[in-house]
């Protein structure tokens, strides 16, 4: 890149993440694809058609398209919202559709580049065997062909489709092929670091001058799974609050208060327990294990993998839940549980995705307790197909053990035969105990 163009770049990107803290790298590649499209310097004479914003609710999709349309210096944005295209009268929705990519074409001409934004795609682009109407997939066949027929009819200039959607999975697969969203960009929900950059810039623009004295670190470390869209409506509580107390700035204890009273909507997407205490039903030797994890853990969380072995098989639940709870009794933590048995999938490739997916939110959630139950059931080397599934795990206990990730993470299993294999020798300490002598609930 020249540096001249870098530097319109970097300069865009800052201006952009005053609004919605996207990564650099992330955000650097948008501007950098729309910036060299507007001077007609893009190095391929095709460019990416489409982009496609995907990731859970709240995590500043939509607040980023806006964002673009209103720094990219376009004349007048064309934002829709696939809802809003919806018509009930026969061919008005197709209609619709062709008129809007007519109008970017006619932009593009004018000004080198127009953008259409298609908020909640997925409304409009349904994967066809989903689709209960007969309308849908006569829209999906439109889209695909407005989005096919792009550069016909337009002598100069490019027209760029950005679609955000929560739900990719039901979008038609036809639409996510190279020449059509060929960019994707998946949204997270925000890291600890990211939810503190988020909380400033909410304040900022929302409530400049109307804040003091917040530890923006501590309040982001302790909203754990909280989204940008959690984050606004913490300060909105905070300065509801406030109001009602006459006071017209908000604090940290403002902000602390509030949110206790908010739930993690990122956490909704984990299966997450609420710890019991089961002191009662374990015996004095595995609670004395249990204690000094558990302190420790709390003391200083730090990447700790603990196996429950077969013999404590039907023990593990209440063992793991036992350790939870301690660890909740001296430090707010998500105790997160999920069962291997779930991961595995007949589709090729599915089981990985699965663990991947899983062990990246673990990661974004620390300091976390984790139970996965009956490991065995993706762990076995003898069953071919699941080969990738021990690469993946052992791939990211490796890195959570070099990252020290803060993850306390207990597994179980239920036979004999795994415990045997080096593998699991080689990642997990055992906590192997006389069987409990069992107390009644
Ligand atoms: N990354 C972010 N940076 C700054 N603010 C954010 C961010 N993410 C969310 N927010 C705040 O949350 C609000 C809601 O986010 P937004 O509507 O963009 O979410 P979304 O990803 O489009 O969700 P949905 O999938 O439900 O449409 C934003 O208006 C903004 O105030
Ligand atoms: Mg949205």
């Amino acid at each position: 890149m020249p540096s001249e163009f870098r530097e319109k770049v970097k300069e865009k990107v800052s201006e952009i993440q005053q609004k919605v803290y996207i990564k650099d790298e992330v955000l650097e590649k948008i501007v950098a694809l729309f910036l060299s499209l507007k001077e007609g310097t893009f190095p391929s004479k095709k460019p990416p058609r489409g982009i496609l914003f995907y990731g859970p609710p709240g995590t500043g999709k939509t607040l980023l398209m806006k964002t673009l349309a209103e720094k990219l210096g376009l004349s007048e944005p064309i934002i829709i919202r696939g809802p809003e295209i919806i018509s009930q009268y026969y061919g008005r929705s197709e209609q619709r559709l062709r008129q809007i990519f007519t109008l970017a074409k006619e932009r593009a001409e004018e000004e080198n580049l127009a953008i259409i934004f298609i908020d909640e795609i997925d409304s409009i682009a349904l994967r066809r065997d989903l689709s209960r109407g007969e309308l849908e997939p006569r829209l999906v066949g439109q889209l695909l062909s407005l989005m096919d027929g792009l550069e016909k009819g337009v002598s100069k200039g490019h027209v760029v489709v950005i679609g955000s959607t929560n739900r990719p999975e039901v979008l038609d697969p036809a639409l996510r092929r190279p020449r059509r969203f060929g960019l994707e960009i998946e949204f997270n929900p925000p890291d600890v670091n990211e939810r503190s950059e988020i909380l400033k810039i909410i304040l900022g623009n929302y409530a400049p001058g109307r804040y003091e004295g917040i530890d923006f670190d501590k309040i982001a470390e302790l909203a754990v799974g909280f989204t940008g869209a959690d984050l606004l409506q913490l300060v909105n509580e905070a300065l509801l609050q406030a109001a009602l107390e006459g006071r017209d700035k908000i604090t940290h204890e403002d902000l602390m208060k509030a949110r206790i009273r908010i739930k993690p909507s990122a956490l909704r997407e984990f299966n997450l327990e609420k710890p019991k205490d089961k002191s009662k039903e374990l015996n004095k030797e595995i609670l004395e294990k249990i204690g000094e994890i558990a302190t420790n853990f709390s003391a200083n969380p730090h990447f700790k993998p603990i196996l429950l072995k077969p013999e404590l098989w039907h023990y593990a639940d209440k063992i793991a839940s036992a350790i939870a709870y301690k660890v909740c009794e001296k430090r707010e933590c998500p105790y997160i549980v999920a069962r291997a048995g779930r991961f595995r999938s007949r589709w090729f490739g599915e089981t990985e995705h699965l663990i991947r997916q899983f062990f990246e939110k673990v990661r974004r959630y620390q300091p976390c307790v984790v139970y996965i139950k009956g490991l065995d059931a993706i762990l076995d080397l003898a069953e071919e197909h699941l080969r990738g599934a021990v690469v993946e795990i052992t791939g990211y206990l490796d890195e959570f053990r070099d990252e020290n990730v803060k993850v306390l993470l207990i597994c179980s299993i239920s036979s004999h035969y795994e415990e045997e294999t080096s593998l699991i020798r080689e990642y997990f300490e055992g906590l192997s105990i006389n069987k409990p002598n069992f107390v009644a609930d």
